[in-house]
């Protein structure tokens, strides 16, 4: 990596804080009894840990440090949507009938502007990467379409960098909520996405070589698909035959959610059809 783009991912990590704080919503008032039980759970399970692998005192320190390092850094948002997300996300959606819901991760910003379908995405003048043409229905479970369906998208360049998150892009790069059309189908001209490395150069970084761990995630576009009267399904699709999709390392990809793109007709670029399910709300 040269140091431009270490500074970058540097900088992703800090605005992931900021943007958590500005824009996420979350209902406080959990009672005594649910933060009791959750709070004497997850401490029990560190000292469980440090009991049975006889924790010392210098890599209790070295624990100490590492933690007030991932605050310093804001990088608390993307340790947590990599390695914890994927576990809440099971649970949210462990009933639905639709289709695979997946992680949100970091980099989501509500509210990008409205393209009807068929669209192409806010992207640069010469736009690097392979044209993709994605496309496909939104229906309802018994396979009704739904009119106006709305698909939030949202995914990395060909480097690996989200708008609004690494310094130098246009605001809205590769973002949009796309309305689909009477029968509910939509028509998304992109670019295909890299494969992702999360950064390494602040203490989520730190955590993973100390480890022996790797960086990556597949490439992926995030999805979050809504049509009135149903749930709004937050979820990410990832890429047939990409070298990181069998070792995520957010643990967020499922079988059902694999692309498999073929040639476009005209020889520009790929294109595939997804199509959406919403549970009724
Ligand atoms: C992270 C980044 C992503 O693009 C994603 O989908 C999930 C997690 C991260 O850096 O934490
Ligand atoms: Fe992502």
């Amino acid at each position: 990596m040269t140091t431009e783009t270490q500074a970058t991912a540097a900088a992703s990590g800090a605005n992931a804080t900021d943007r958590f704080r500005e824009n996420k919503k979350f209902a406080a008032g959990t009672s005594q009894e649910r933060v009791d039980l959750l709070a004497s759970r997850v401490i029990g399970a560190i000292n469980q840990t440090i009991l049975e692998e006889k924790v010392t005192y210098d890599e209790y320190n070295a624990l100490k440090a590492w933690l007030i390092q991932v605050g310093e850094d804001g990088e608390w948002p993307l340790f947590l949507d990599v390695w914890v997300e994927h576990s809440v996300e099971q649970v949210a959606n462990e009933n639905r009938g639709g289709t695979k819901g997946s992680i949100e991760g970091p980099y989501y910003i509500p509210d990008a502007p409205k393209l009807e379908s068929p669209a192409t995405l806010p992207m640069r003048d010469g736009e690097q990467g392979t044209p993709l043409l994605f496309q496909g229905r939104v229906t309802d479970v018994a396979g009704k379409p739904l009119p106006g369906a709305t698909v939030e998208i949202w995914h990395a360049d060909d480097l690996g960098f989200y708008s609004q998150f690494a310094p130098g892009l246009p605001e809205w790069n590769l973002r949009a909520t796309v309305i689909a059309d009477q029968n509910g189908d939509y028509r998304i001209h992109t670019m295909q996405p890299a494969p992702y490395q999360i950064p390494t150069d602040g203490s989520c970084g730190k955590l993973i070589a100390a480890a022996g761990w790797h960086a990556w995630r597949p490439a992926h576009l995030h999805l979050k698909i809504s049509a009135p009267g149903h749930q709004l399904i937050t979820s990410q699709l990832y890429f047939k035959g990409d070298e990181h999709v069998g070792d995520d390392i957010a643990s967020a990809v499922k079988p059902e959610l694999i692309l498999d793109p073929t040639p476009q007709a005209d020889g520009n670029g790929c294109e595939v059809t997804y199509n959406f399910v919403l549970d009724a709300a």
